[in-house]
C-alpha cells in the first residue's frame, strides 16, 4: 500500500502524485480509495497489491502464488516452535499423589514450555491428544507468548497505519488481531503436539463456530489434509430458553475434530455389535456366522446375476461385492440362498471375521453426553460446587473419545489446555469401566482466578477453604484428586506433579 503526500492539492510535485492517481484510476478503477487523516482532510490512496494482481505474470518480482493460511505473526509463532526453553520441571511430591509410583502427569506451567520439555521423553509416544484451547469469545484468551497486541500496535504492524498512526487503508480492520493472536497461539503448540503423537495416534480438538473454519485450515496446514479424520457433532444443549434470537436460529452444537498423525494407521474402536444374532447351527467349521444382506447399499455400480447351484435359479442385483468375489464367496459355501420365491441370497457373516460397527458422524449429538450443562453437573458431583469453572466439557463425552481411540493398555493420552481437569477424569472412569488402564498427562496454567466474576469468586473460596492458592491449576488438581478416590482400587489413580520453572523464555 502506498500514499499520496499529505497535501496533495499544493506545488507542482504533489500536482503530479494527483495526476498519476487520476490516471491509474482510470486504468485500475478498483485499486484506489479515499482515507480520512488526522485532520479529517481526504486522500486518496493506492492499493499496489490489486495492482500487482491485475498484472499477473507482468509483475518483475512477483512471489509465485499458493493456496495457505496465512496471517500477520504467522512466522514469529512458528519459529517459536523452534526456539528453545529455558523452563524446566520441578517435582512437587506434596501436591501429588502415589509420586513415586504413578504413571499418570499434570504439569503446571505454559503448555508451550511444557510441550517442548516433553519431546525429548514423550516423542511418538502419545495416542490420543483432546485439547479445547479457548474459544477466542473475547473472554477467554490466555496468551503468554507475547502481551496481547493492542489494535494500535496491530494496525501499525500490519500496516494499515503509517509510523504516526495515519489511516492507509479505507477501512482499517482490527478484529483480524483477535485471529491473528489465536493462530499464534495454536500454531506452534500444535506443531508440537504432533511431534508426541505416535504413528497410529489422533488428536481431536474442541471447537465453536467462531472459530472452526480457520482451525480447519491450520489443522490442514499442520497434520496434513489427508490426515483429517472426521468433525465431530456435539449438542450443547436441546434449544433456546428465553427471548429468541433475531435470526431465530439457536447455536446449539460444537465440534471435535478429530486429525490422525497418519490417516493409514489410525482406527477408532467403533460401537459392538449384538453378538446374541450368531450361531452354527450347520457345525460351519469356520465358527458361529448370522445371515447378513449382500445387496450393495449404494444405487451405483453394476447389475449383474447370481445362480444358486443347487435350484439354477438366478437373482438379479446390485451386490456389495464384485462378481468374482460372489463366485468365490458361493464357492466357500458363504453365501444362503433362499427357499421362499421372495427371499434373497444372504452371506454368513462369521464371529471371527466381525468387525465392530462404524460410529455415525453425527454419533456425539443427543447420545446420552448431555451438554455444557452436564459438564457442569459433573465437576459438582466431584467438587460440590458448578460455579466452579466455565463450560467444563461433559466427562462422559471426553472418557467417549477415550475409549474409541486409546484403546489398549498403556495407552498416553494428553490434554495441554486442562482447564478443570474433565480429561484426567474421564480417563478414570474409561479406565474403571473397560479395564484398560490408561495414563494421562495434564497441562494447566496457574491461571489466576479474578474474583471479580462471579464463577471465580466461587472459585477462589473453595481455593481458601482448602488452603491453596486461588489458580485453576488448583482446582483441576483438587478434581482429579478426588475423582481418583471414587475410582476402582485396581487403577492407577494417582499423578505427579510437575511444575515449571519461572525462568522461561524471554520474548
Ligand atoms: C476452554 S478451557 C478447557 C476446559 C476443559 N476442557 C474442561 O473441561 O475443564 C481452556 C483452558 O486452557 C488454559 N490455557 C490457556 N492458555 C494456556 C497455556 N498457554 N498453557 C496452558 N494452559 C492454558 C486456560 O487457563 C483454560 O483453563
Amino acid at each position: 500500500m502506498t500514499t499520496t503526500p499529505h497535501n496533495p492539492t499544493s506545488g507542482t510535485k504533489l500536482g503530479h502524485a494527483d495526476e498519476r492517481i487520476a490516471k491509474l484510476a482510470e486504468l485500475f478503477p478498483g485499486c484506489i480509495s479515499t482515507t480520512t487523516d488526522e485532520l479529517g482532510g481526504q486522500r486518496q490512496t493506492v492499493n499496489l497489491q490489486h495492482i500487482r494482481e491485475l498484472l499477473a505474470g507482468f509483475v518483475a518480482d512477483e512471489a509465485p502464488e499458493r493456496y495457505h493460511l496465512d496471517w500477520p505473526g504467522k512466522r514469529a509463532s512458528l519459529r517459536l516452535a523452534d526456539k528453545p526453553t529455558a523452563a524446566t520441571f520441578r517435582k512437587c511430591p506434596d501436591e501429588s499423589v502415589n509420586h513415586d509410583t504413578t504413571n499418570n502427569l499434570f504439569i503446571e506451567g505454559d503448555n508451550l514450555d511444557a510441550l517442548k520439555l516433553l519431546i525429548p521423553t514423550h516423542r511418538d509416544a502419545v495416542k490420543l491428544i483432546y485439547i479445547d484451547p479457548p474459544y477466542n469469545t473475547g473472554r477467554d484468551f490466555v496468551y503468554s507468548d507475547t502481551r496481547v497486541e493492542s489494535q494500535a500496535d496491530y494496525l501499525a504492524r500490519t500496516q494499515q497505519v503509517s509510523e504516526t498512526g495515519e489511516p492507509l487503508v479505507t477501512n482499517p480492520e482490527s478484529a483480524g488481531r483477535f485471529h491473528a493472536q489465536w493462530l499464534s497461539l495454536l500454531l506452534p503448540r500444535l506443531v508440537l503436539a504432533r511431534k508426541l503423537l505416535r504413528h497410529d495416534g489422533a488428536i481431536a480438538v474442541s471447537v465453536d463456530d467462531n472459530e472452526v473454519g480457520r482451525l480447519t485450515c491450520l489443522l490442514d496446514e499442520v497434520f496434513g489434509k489427508d490426515n483429517r479424520i472426521v468433525d465431530f457433532v456435539w449438542e450443547t444443549k436441546a434449544g433456546a430458553k428465553g427471548v429468541p434470537p433475531k435470526k431465530m436460529v439457536t447455536q446449539n452444537h460444537e465440534y471435535v475434530l478429530v486429525y490422525a498423525r497418519d490417516a493409514s494407521a489410525f482406527r477408532f474402536k467403533g460401537r459392538p455389535r449384538d453378538l446374541s444374532a450368531f450361531a452354527n447351527p450347520d457345525n460351519d467349521p469356520r465358527g458361529p456366522w448370522k445371515k447378513d444382506n449382500m445387496k450393495s447399499t449404494v444405487t451405483t455400480g453394476k447389475e449383474f446375476s447370481i445362480t444358486d447351484p443347487a435350484t439354477d435359479r438366478s437373482f438379479r442385483a446390485r451386490w456389495a461385492f464384485n462378481e468374482d468375489s460372489v463366485a468365490q464367496m458361493i464357492k466357500e459355501g458363504r453365501v444362503i440362498f433362499p427357499d421362499t420365491d421372495t427371499g434373497w441370497p444372504m452371506q454368513k457373516s462369521y464371529l471371527n471375521e466381525y468387525q465392530n460397527k462404524t460410529i455415525p458422524l453425527l454419533s456425539l449429538l443427543g447420545s446420552g453426553f448431555g451438554g455444557t450443562a452436564a459438564g457442569a453437573k459433573d465437576i459438582a458431583a466431584t467438587l460440590g460446587s458448578r460455579d466452579l469453572f466455565s463450560y467444563p466439557k461433559p466427562v462422559k463425552l471426553l472418557a467417549y473419545l477415550v475409549s474409541q481411540i486409546a484403546t489398549e493398555p498403556g495407552d498416553l493420552v494428553m490434554d495441554f489446555f486442562a482447564g478443570s481437569g474433565t480429561l484426567g477424569e474421564a480417563v478414570m472412569n474409561a479406565s474403571a469401566e473397560d479395564q484398560i488402564a490408561r495414563r494421562f498427562v495434564l497441562v494447566q496454567l496457574p491461571e489466576p482466578l479474578d474474583i471479580n466474576k462471579p464463577i471465580h469468586a466461587a472459585a477462589a473460596k473453595f481455593c481458601d477453604e482448602l488452603g491453596k492458592p486461588r489458580t485453576i491449576a488448583e482446582i483441576a488438581k483438587e478434581r482429579i484428586r478426588r475423582a481418583g478416590e471414587s475410582v476402582a482400587p485396581n487403577l492407577d489413580t494417582g499423578f505427579r506433579v510437575l511444575k515449571l520453572t519461572e525462568e522461561t523464555q524471554d520474548q
